[in-house]
């Protein structure tokens, strides 16, 4: 192992040394994300990811040199608005070109996300458990809580009849993609009072999903909708939903012009007590330092060479963009690991943000 590296490490063990003891348990995973904690430098090329990294101020000032570096050339103004205003058309071609192939399924979004699937929803809302029936369950502060999951009859609505009118529990995932969470989630929720809707700007994506084997329409809807749309209704009627999962979409958004609004948006499609659960890039990820100059559009957003866009966001910018849009934080995280390609012998910062957040059920005056 070479001085540098050794060095290297050295700061990052030591700098794990304040995470919870729990995490050290070394079993794997227990949520939240993850516990394998790298106590030893020796041990670095045993595993692909290594859990709960924390930086230094040095490597943090290292990486905010690059990301400064490779921002100093913005692509001109002039330029710039068709990456917005053609977003789609990027994503269209993209899906064309990799078709269910670029991203792997999230595995992790069961262990992450529990609140997808909360222990009852297999058999929530029978005749003795009606409309306003409350479910106790555990929040991560560890303070019971009060959720009522059986909202469809509840719900009063100008629609007559929607998909998913019956169901107990309604998720609907933003920016689906080719389905990397859809199918887990359809393959979890059969049989349940479940129902899922997905979306996204790209009618390719959605293709992509209504033509895959395990579609199915009695438990899931697709459609093609732009979120950054707040004017056009969806397909069901607003505060229906139980929980909004927000999985790498909303960095694919102007953050200044559009990302607000877009959350506010969807804000008002969840129930009172309702859940947006949220994962994307973080700040001086690996992919955000590997980009080259002439790529950014403004301070930390970038476009791709395929024309899709990607913001890398705080923990402090997720906070503002949730709770302005009335939502209660549940969790707000940056999950920092180090992912070692062990055949190279080479080791990565990897940096991602995970939160949830609720929907009160009393929205404040001034929101
Ligand atoms: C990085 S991919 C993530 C896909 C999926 N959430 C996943 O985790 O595999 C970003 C997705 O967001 C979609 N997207 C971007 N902007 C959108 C918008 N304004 N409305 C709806 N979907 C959008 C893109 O088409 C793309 O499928």
């Amino acid at each position: 192992m070479s001085v540098e590296m050794r060095g290297f490490l050295k700061l990052t063990v030591r700098a794990v040394s304040c995470i919870p003891r729990r995490l050290y348990s070394g079993g794997r995973p227990p949520a939240p994300l993850g516990g394998r904690i790298l106590t030893n430098p020796d041990e670095i090329f045993q595993h692909n990811m290594w859990d709960h990294v924390q930086w230094t101020e040095e490597e943090t000032e290292k990486a905010r040199q690059k990301a400064e570096d490779n921002s100093k050339e913005k692509i001109p103004v002039e330029e710039q608005s068709k990456y917005d205003t053609e977003a789609h058309k990027y994503w269209d071609r993209f899906y064309e070109m990799h078709q269910r192939k670029f991203f792997k399924n999230r595995t992790w979004l069961y262990i992450e996300f529990p609140e997808l699937f909360p222990p009852d929803a297999a058999g929530m809302c029978s005749p003795e458990q009606g409309p306003g029936s409350e479910v106790d369950s555990c929040s991560e502060s560890g303070i019971r809580e009060k959720q009522q999951p059986c909202g469809s009859s509840t719900l009063t609505s100008d629609m007559d009849t929607f998909p998913g009118q019956h169901a107990a529990f309604r998720i609907l995932e933003v920016g689906c993609g080719a389905g990397n969470s859809v199918f887990p989630i359809i393959s979890t929720i059969g049989g349940s009072k479940v129902f899922l809707y997905c979306c996204d700007f790209s009618s390719r994506a959605i293709e992509l999903i209504q033509e895959h084997p395990d579609y199915d329409p009695a438990v899931c809807h697709a459609f093609v909708r732009d979120i950054c749309d707040t004017t056009s209704p969806f397909p069901f009627p607003p505060e229906s939903l139980d929980i909004i999962l927000v999985v790498f979409v909303l960095s694919a958004i102007h953050p200044a012009r559009r990302a607000q609004d877009v959350v506010k948006g969807l804000a008002g499609l969840l129930k009172p007590g309702g859940i947006m659960l949220f994962r994307d890039y973080g700040r001086y990820d690996l992919s955000q330092l590997r980009f080259k100059k002439g790529q950014c559009l403004s301070e930390n957003f970038y476009t791709r060479q395929d024309g899709t866009c990607v913001y890398f966001f705080t923990k402090d910018e997720v906070h503002h963009l949730f709770s302005n849009a009335g939502l209660e934080e549940i969790q707000n995280l940056e999950d920092r690991r180090l992912q070692v390609n062990r055949g190279k012998k080479v080791v990565m910062h990897r940096v991602w943000m995970q939160s949830k957040y609720r929907k009160p059920y009393l929205i404040p005056a001034s929101v």
